[in-house]
């Protein structure tokens, strides 16, 4: 079967499309695809031409971030007619805005931090949640542009002067502990991951560098937490899905606070976010999960071509 991958792209996230988009064209033609891979840069009009020359039987987007995960493309493909991987319009432009997915979570009664949208200008003036809080672009992803203030630390003003995400910010509690993750596939959730930053390589918590840097962060996989929380954590991965209405692949984020109740009881979980592109770099949490349940990257890659659903 003929498959178009899309990367690249024109988000924050460009250079990790083009990381998992690489790595999904080679296991696509070792598979025995016939993959092309194409940039999806600010020309729409050679995008459509190139689509239109290819003719693939299904799209595999590996596109992150504007653009790539908030429906726009899904929208494009639809127009055209060609079936593509992952999630529809809808379920990726509700995921990608972080305040409306908070929205959806709330409705279907899965747990959130604290915290709501605030317009950029007032984070000058005085602290719009106690410390410590974050602070975080509204629809970004990897991390990008993700700010914690701690106490003692004044760089609302500076972080409001640099700001380059539009007019508001989401700020929501700082949740002390663990950085979990789930990754659903079909209708299943497969493991929990533990994610542990490495000090030396990242900011104090899983941000862009220890995401994506060689030994930026450990992952222990099946998490060691209480298994009441473990059992939660799978359950709300495949609800949040649900609730989203997204298709094939998708990942969601937590924070886990066990730090009063430590193994004895489960601790407090809370969604950060579902992200419908997961990534598919070398070092992203996905693919790892999948092979920890037996499906190699390579199945992995085909079982999202086959179930090309939207
Ligand atoms: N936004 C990145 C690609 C992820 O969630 O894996
Ligand atoms: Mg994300």
């Amino acid at each position: 079967r003929k498959v178009c991958v899309l990367m690249g792209g024109l988000s924050a996230e460009r250079a990790v499309s083009l990381s998992s988009g690489a790595q999904v064209l080679r296991a696509l033609n070792e598979s025995g695809y016939d993959a092309r891979g194409i940039d999806a840069g600010p020309d729409l009009r050679a995008l459509l031409a190139d689509l239109d020359a290819d003719r693939p039987d299904v799209v595999f987007n590996a596109l992150h971030g504007r653009f790539g995960e908030d429906g726009a493309i899904q929208g494009v493909l639809d127009w055209i007619g060609i079936p593509y991987t992952h999630s529809g319009i809808r379920a990726s432009a509700v995921a990608m805005d972080k305040h409306a997915a908070r929205a959806a979570f709330v409705a279907a009664g899965l747990p959130v931090a604290a915290g709501g949208l605030v317009p950029v200008a007032d984070l000058a003036g005085a602290d719009p949640l106690p410390l410590p809080y974050v602070i975080k672009p509204v629809n970004e992803g990897s991390s990008v542009g993700v700010e914690i203030i701690r106490a003692g630390s004044n760089t609302r003003a500076a972080i409001a002067a640099a700001w380059s995400y539009g007019p508001n910010a989401l700020v929501e509690e700082f949740i002390p502990g663990r950085e979990l993750t789930v990754a659903v596939v079909g209708d299943r959730a497969l493991t929990v991951t533990d994610i542990t930053p490495n000090p030396s390589m990242s900011h104090g918590f899983y941000d862009y560098d220890a995401k994506y840097a060689a030994g930026g962060s450990q992952h222990q996989l099946p998490a060691s937490i209480h298994p009441e929380a473990f059992a939660q954590a799978l359950g709300i991965a495949l609800a949040a899905h649900r609730a989203l209405g997204c298709s094939g692949a998708s990942r969601t984020d937590f924070r886990y606070d066990d730090t009063r109740s430590g193994d004895t009881a489960p601790g407090r979980l809370v969604i950060l976010e579902v992200n419908t592109q997961p990534g598919l770099t070398p070092t992203s949490l996905l693919p790892e999960q999948a092979a920890f349940c037996g499906m190699d990257f390579g199945a992995l890659c085909a079982w999202m071509v086959e179930h090309a659903a939207c």
